[in-house]
């Protein structure tokens, strides 16, 4: 639903002096100050460190602070870098919003801020200050026929989020070529972090200096992308996870999109993202609107406090998941393509007495789906492989206390299949004639035609009304190559995404309680509106626990551990080759939503023995997981990488130490544990679960501590003088349990 227009001032068509007003707004550390000089269209004169209260002085003293000398040879007036950039303010940078009409006019927009409404309220006194709000600003330009309604929000998280919709209020259509937002950083921010990654390899991490010119990441896969910036952070040089002021934004679109960070040459430094929109795909009529994606900022002291503001505002939405994430067996790499109800039958009767709770059966179930070359969009099931239905394999595994979850990919379609067949119009495609290279056999459906989106949702739909299925995987396993209508050649890009959406939304509202999970060719699809309607991410197709130590670390910089599925595979990798033990393969596995993808009837009775222990004691630990901060301590370019999850109340926390390589020296520097109370006392005690580490060679508190109950230390030993590191091989791991000793009692 679009909002609700807020009047624009009409008398308003030029920035007018002394139209002066300036907000505050503050919350959870993080203070943010919009300022409309003369009613031009509002700039940010602080975002970062909470200023405290400011009163009226204080509030113009931080705007004006902010304001730049005049340099020769430049405009006549100080250059501020608004919200939606723009060459009528002097910025001579990326603007935020360009489009054109029909005879060539409207390219240059004078926008200027009429009406701005505080939570619903009109506003009018030229000073604010408040907690956690949503400002709307009614910015326009008359003569022009545009009109703009940019929403800020500072969340009760700390966490800022901004977005704009574009109306045309002029008599031709206003064809709209982008509408990106940016947000200003300071010039201490001289370093950027963001994230590279493959199929198999997603969210690499990449750094560089901020320099002049514009760090660009377009995104043209129709889809988030295993190469997606994820956030796009600047800071401090040599910024980490627990120093350095961080600022990062996070465009929450799950089509193509844009991520930026320019700086221009009057040292003026901005972060920003958009929707990317393909030539002529977004025309706005008269009277019409487009709305852009949400672009969320979060600014902390380190990138633990970037990504816990994340972590709060998905943990606080209404439909966030329960802690009781359940421990889920997928079939996948246990059986590919091979369906056969004997054999997942016995998989489910494995799963079930190891403490299984969800039982989810992968690709292969539909239509003529053998193998990977044909069937997609035909989502009935096959009577070939199943000739009863699906209900034997779910009675089965909802009798052993499983809920049963089913792969779909709905987006997609074969050439091969009867839906393609019957409607080739119904693929995405450059023309009548043409359709685009196949990826991995298939094609997309195009749900912006009505009866496309109707015959993939009421095949859902149906499914989900004959069987008792609790959640769904939703994979998308190609890039959106031409995507347009093939009858009329008109880019359908931006309409595709929102059609995905809304199948989603149609399927969980007509079946409440229906979890999805976003799966993209591993995780291409990770990002904040997907997760809007979906429950946990498929963090990669790659579940190798040396790799997934990067992928699932960098994953959380943006959504908690929850969110993040994680599995526990067979020995040998089956996207690598490396062998691990299980105990590092589990040891990985748990920081995340817990699961199994490996053939059981494989697994010796030993393994099957420790995976039951690993199963135990991730449902012993979920809450505290799920609950609690992520922690993440800087050890420099060491191989041993240390993180925790901490309660909120800092009484309790699990930490993990992994060799993901080794180091040039036998002992690698004091182990410090981030984020526990200096103050208090902790018993550490150290979890052996399963086989040993190899070649673990104690330290000696370590080696009290496994000879007793552990070890009491006090916080600051923790925090801050640290422990010796044990020595480890590489690719093991260890993990510490740390409980708050309750104060002895006092002497009488
Ligand atoms: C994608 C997913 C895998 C699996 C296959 C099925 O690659 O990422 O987990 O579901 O599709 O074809």
């Amino acid at each position: 639903m679009s909002p609700r227009r807020i009047p624009v001032d009409s008398t308003v068509i030029a920035p007018r002096p002394g139209a002066t007003r300036r907000l505050h707004l503050h919350a959870a550390g993080v203070s943010v100050v919009l300022d409309v000089t003369d009613g031009r269209i509002p700039a940010i004169a602080h975002w970062g460190a909470e200023l405290g209260k400011l009163g009226p002085a204080g509030l113009d003293a931080v705007c004006e602070a902010a304001v730049d000398p005049v340099p020769h040879n430049a405009v006549d007036v100080p250059v501020r870098s608004g919200l939606l950039p723009q060459q009528s303010d002097g910025w001579i940078g990326r603007p935020g919003l360009s489009g054109s009409r029909p005879d060539g006019s409207g390219w240059v927009p004078r926008l200027v801020t009429g009406g701005i409404e505080l939570d619903g309220h009109p506003l009018s006194r030229a000073h604010t200050e408040t907690g956690a709000a949503t400002v709307r600003f009614a910015l326009a330009d008359e003569e022009q026929g545009l009109e703009v309604d940019l929403e800020v929000q500072l969340l009760p998280t700390g966490l800022l989020r901004l977005r704009a919709a574009l109306t045309n209020t002029g008599a031709t259509p206003y064809a709209l070529d982008e509408l990106t937002l940016a947000l200003p950083v300071p010039a201490e921010a001289e370093e950027l972090l963001d994230f590279a990654g493959r199929w198999t390899r997603e969210r690499t991490p990449q750094r560089r200096d901020f320099t002049v010119g514009t760090h660009l990441r377009e995104n043209r896969r129709g889809r988030t992308g295993a190469d997606a910036a994820h956030v796009l952070h600047a800071g401090q040089t040599g910024f980490g996870f627990r120093d350095g002021e961080v600022w990062g934004v996070h465009t929450a679109f799950s089509g193509n999109h844009r991520h930026l960070a320019e700086q221009i040459s009057t040292g003026h430094r901005v972060l920003g993202g958009g929707e990317l929109l393909l030539p002529g795909e977004v025309r706005i009529d008269p009277g019409a609107q487009y709305r852009g994606p949400w672009l969320y900022a979060s600014y902390g002291e380190g990138l633990d406090a970037v990504a816990s503001r994340f972590h709060r505002h998905l943990r606080a939405r209404e439909h966030h998941v329960d802690r009781r994430r359940p421990v889920t067996l997928n079939v996948w790499e246990a059986v590919y393509f091979d369906h056969d109800l004997a054999r997942l039958t016995d998989l489910a009767d494995r799963a079930a007495a190891l403490g299984v709770e969800r039982y989810v059966l992968d690709d292969g179930w539909f239509g003529s789906r053998r193998d990977d070359s044909s069937g997609l969009g035909d989502w009935v099931v096959s009577r070939e492989v199943w000739p009863d239905g699906l209900g034997p394999l779910i009675d089965h595994v909802t009798e052993r206390s499983m809920e049963f979850g089913l792969w779909v990919e709905p987006e997609m379609v074969s050439e091969d299949s009867e839906v393609a067949r019957a409607h080739p119009e119904w693929i995405l495609g450059p023309s009548p004639a043409a359709l685009p290279l196949e990826s991995r056999h298939q094609q997309v459906l195009n749900l912006t035609i009505p009866e496309a989106f109707a015959h993939v949702r009421d095949q859902m739909m149906a499914l989900l009304d004959e069987y008792d299925i609790g959640s769904l995987k939703w994979d998308h396993n190609r890039d959106l190559l031409e995507a347009a209508t093939r009858s009329t050649g008109r880019a359908a890009m931006h309409e595709q995404t929102l059609a995905a959406y809304r199948l989603m939304d149609e399927l969980r509202a007509a079946h409440p309680g229906l979890e999805i999970e976003s799966c993209s060719s591993g995780g291409a699809r990770v990002d904040l509106a997907v997760l809007e309607r979906t429950d946990r991410v498929w963090v990669s197709d790659c579940i190798d626990p040396l790799e997934r130590q990067q992928m699932n670390r960098w994953t959380a910089q943006l959504i908690p551990l929850e969110l993040m599925g994680s599995h526990i595979a067979s020995g040998r990798s089956h996207t690598t080759g490396r062998l691990h033990t299980l105990s590092f393969r589990a040891h990985s596995a748990l920081f995340g939503h817990l699961g199994i993808e490996w053939d059981l009837a494989e697994a010796s009775e030993e393994e099957l023995a420790e995976l039951r222990a690993w199963i135990d004691l991730y449902r012993e630990r979920r809450e505290l997981l799920f609950r609690g901060d992520l922690v993440r301590a800087d050890r420099g370019e060491s191989p041993l990488w240390l993180q925790g999850v901490i309660s909120p109340e800092r009484d309790e926390a699990l930490f993990s130490l992994s060799a993901v390589g080794r180091t040039a020296t036998s002992q690698d520097a004091h182990l410090r544990f981030p984020g526990l109370d200096p103050s208090a006392t902790y018993r550490l005690r150290p979890l052996l679960i399963g086989e040993r580490p190899s070649n673990l060679i104690p330290p000696p508190w370590l080696e009290r501590a496994l000879e007793e109950d552990g070890l009491a230390l006090p916080g600051a030993v923790l925090v801050r003088s640290g422990l010796t590191a044990p020595l480890l091989d590489p690719e093991q791991g260890l993990l510490f349990s740390l409980v708050r000793e309750t104060d002895p009692a006092p002497v009488p």
